[in-house]
């Protein structure tokens, strides 16, 4: 199995290009199940989830192409309706067909996704979701069954909690429902916004893009479209912060404040000084030690839990504390233990760590345990004294496109050895 080794110490300077948002490109891909013309999806980045995507997809018969700019997927007839447990259980994401293929088959069977290293993870949004607009949902074996041989009716639907494939899912799936649905508290992520702009292009009728009321006339088929896939904030905030740590200089290419609202602040407060230039980000650590600076993640605008990981990694060798609190993930904390036995100082109290920040982080073999912990491993790797060996690196193939290239690209001593 694949490990990544790091030398750290070394300054990171230099460019780096920010991919195509992994969790714009999944709901995407989906959509592509919504007409049976092509759709075009640029800057689609090359990850291991997109490839569970495609497989997935083409397994219920769509036919996706590769191309230099992206992806090209057509799906002319739909051979199956069933999303496999061997595929969901790889990728919960898989759950994203649910709503497309109900809208446009009238019908889905989609394995329970079941527990993941972040938490349960449970999907009774998407179902209920999928029931105001008039779908039939049995539990059977494991699987979830929705049948709508009528089709899906408009209706009105309010998230009790916000939930990012939830609403994206119902989003789909309201497209081509017969009337007006809208989805209150729904998620205002720039994926979710990224996702109803292709389908507006596709000929839906969606408004309220951006805010969390959405607002979808249900029309009788979608056309094929062309759309670029938003840059990914977390992989920016990522390298972001591995500019800070490492007391770096860094440009960030396609970056944009406006898709990290609050990391930016945050930032800033700790202080990393950031300045936006055309389409591109420049980041630069400050002269001194980072500041100490309290976090708590929440659904977007705020502080994304998806870089949760990484600032505790950041605030590892701050000047003071940081307390670190997460409210979307009951589990999202593996890599509290790892830190430490890089000589990091966090006790964990409940939702909340307490981040007391050290001179010096020493290199370890330690374990990754799912995608954003595994970087923010990296992210102390780059700067702890020594080696850092990480095993299990598949989990950053999940979400990261090239992480060592891009890193050596701007001074990193990081190899994967296999
Ligand atoms: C999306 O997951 C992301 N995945 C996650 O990214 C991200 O951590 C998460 O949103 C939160 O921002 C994709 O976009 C593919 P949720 P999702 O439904 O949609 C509860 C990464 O590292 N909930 O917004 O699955 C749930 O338990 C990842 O790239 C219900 O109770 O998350 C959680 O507490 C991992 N019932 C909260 O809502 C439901 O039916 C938010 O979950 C659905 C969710």
């Amino acid at each position: 199995m694949d490990k990544i080794a790091i030398r750290g110490g070394n300054v990171l300077q230099g460019d780096i290009k920010i991919s195509g948002a992994k969790n714009a490109a999944l709901p995407l891909m989906a959509a592509g199940l919504l007409t049976d013309k092509a759709l075009e999806l640029i800057n689609i980045p090359d990850l291991s989830d997109v490839a569970s995507m495609a497989e997935l997809l083409t397994q219920l018969g769509v036919v996706v192409d590769k191309n230099s700019q992206g992806m090209r997927l057509c799906t002319k007839n739909l051979i199956s309706t069933t999303a496999p447990y061997d595929v969901v259980r790889k990728m919960r994401a898989s759950v994203l067909v649910l709503g497309p293929l109900v809208a446009r088959a009238g019908e889905a069977h989609v394995s329970l996704p079941g527990g993941c290293a972040i938490g349960i993870r449970p999907i009774d949004l998407h179902l209920k979701g999928l029931e105001a607009l008039g779908a039939k949902i049995t539990l059977e074996d494991g699987y979830v069954n929705a049948s709508a041989p009528q089709g899906l009716k408009g209706g009105d639907f309010t998230f009790p909690v916000v939930s990012v494939t939830g609403t994206e899912n119902l989003l789909m799936a309201a497209t081509l429902a017969q009337g007006e649905t809208r989805l209150i508290n729904a998620a205002r992520e720039p994926e979710v916004a990224d996702l109803a702009h292709c389908l507006n292009a596709m000929g839906a009728k969606i408004s309220g893009i951006g805010t969390d009321t959405l607002i979808i006339e249900g029309v009788k088929s979608l056309e094929g479209a062309t759309h670029q896939v938003i840059a990914d904030r977390i992989e920016t905030g990522t390298y972001a912060m591995a500019a800070a740590l490492t007391g770096g200089h860094v440009r960030l290419l396609h970056g944009r404040l406006d898709l990290i609202p609050t990391v930016a602040p945050l930032l800033l407060q700790s202080g990393v000084s950031l300045e936006e230039e055309e389409n591109a980000l420049l980041i630069k650590a400050p002269s001194n030690r980072l500041q100490g600076v309290d976090m708590m993640t929440e659904p977007f605008p705020g502080f994304a839990t998806d870089l949760q990981a990484q600032w505790m990694a950041l605030m590892t060798l701050s000047d003071g504390a940081s307390m670190i609190t997460e409210t979307i993930w009951e589990n999202r904390f593996m890599h509290v233990p790892e830190l430490c036995r890089m000589g990091a100082n966090i006790t964990v109290h409940g939702s909340s760590a307490l981040v007391r920040g050290v001179k010096q982080l020493k290199g370890a073999p330690v374990m990754a345990t799912d995608l954003r912990a595994s970087v923010s491993l990296v992210l102390a790797g780059l700067v702890a004294e020594g080696e850092t060996l990480i095993n299990r690196v598949y989990h950053l193939d999940r979400g990261y496109e090239r992480v060592e290239e891009k890193l050596r690209g701007c001074g990193a001593d990081i190899e994967r050895v296999r």
